[in-house]
């Protein structure tokens, strides 16, 4: 019986764990790699290891290393980098992302959709920084209000309308500690619509083409109730944004 691992099936049809398309990924890791050397980048909850993939296949000189508890997520981009040829620049540790130690500094520390790793925003900067080459940019993604969340977005989110601020008051936080933004990209309603329908849709597929494995029926439930979920609770509601950020020279800020 094939084996069944929810985050691998969940996102099998989307590049990355987070609401941005391959163009918006490409353009990200452009603007943050630098192009007068070979750039190191390291991810922070790199996932399936996708955005160094992706930043491998455009920059031939580049190194990635990436870092996530998931096993089964370093596995499969350990597998995807031997088949696009990109497993010699690539080292993918299966590790708390909290605690892997400051080895080489990165010129590109990420850490997309996984500031909870480091218990938020502010704290998840912290942990980049620690990481940072000097002159290096980090890859910030994370969540925040399009508009003010109401009693089901909290419900289905499962958190306080404090987890996270709107737009202006994230960059704000941002910039107030120390960083300053060089680019930055808010994923667009097409790119959610794509992600959350990527999620369920993948999922749901799976348990149509699997009708007697034992975890079809949860599967199918889990991606009925994250569809209704969406739709009712977060859809238009939850943004995610991210930065390029470098450090802001104590002198200007
Ligand atoms: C929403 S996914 C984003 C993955 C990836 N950054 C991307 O954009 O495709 C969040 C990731 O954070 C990882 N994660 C959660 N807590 C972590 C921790 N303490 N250390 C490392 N990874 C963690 C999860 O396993 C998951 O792969």
């Amino acid at each position: 019986m094939q084996s069944y691992h929810r985050h691998l099936v969940t996102h099998a049809d989307h590049p990355v764990a987070a609401p941005l398309s391959e163009d918006s990924v490409r353009v990200l890791l452009d603007r943050a790699m630098p192009r007068d050397r070979a750039p190191l980048l390291l991810d922070l909850g790199c996932g399936q290891g996708t955005w160094l993939l992706r930043a491998l296949a455009a920059r031939p000189d580049a190194e990635g290393v990436g870092v996530d508890i998931d096993p089964a997520g370093i596995d499969h981009g350990l597998r995807e980098a031997e088949r696009l040829g990109l497993a010699e620049k690539l080292r993918l540790v299966t590790e708390d992302a909290s605690r892997y130690p400051v080895d080489r500094p990165g010129d590109v520390v990420l850490c997309v959709g996984a500031t909870h790793a480091f218990g938020g925003l502010l704290p998840s900067l912290e942990a980049a920084a620690a990481h940072l080459a000097p002159g290096g940019t980090v890859l910030l993604g994370e969540g925040f209000w399009e508009r003010p969340p109401g009693p089901d977005a909290l419900r289905v989110l499962g958190c306080d309308a404090d987890a996270y601020d709107d737009l202006a008051g994230t960059v704000r936080r941002v910039t107030d500690a120390g960083w300053t933004p060089v680019y930055g990209h808010v994923s667009t309603a097409a790119e959610w619509d794509d992600y959350e329908w990527s999620w369920t849709g993948s999922l749901a597929r799976w348990t149509l083409e699997h009708p007697g494995h034992p975890e079809a029926p949860g599967a199918a439930a889990l991606a009925a109730d994250h569809r209704t979920g969406w739709l009712t609770g977060y859809r238009g509601t939850l943004g995610f944004v991210t930065l390029a950020l470098r450090r802001t020279p104590p002198t200007t800020h």
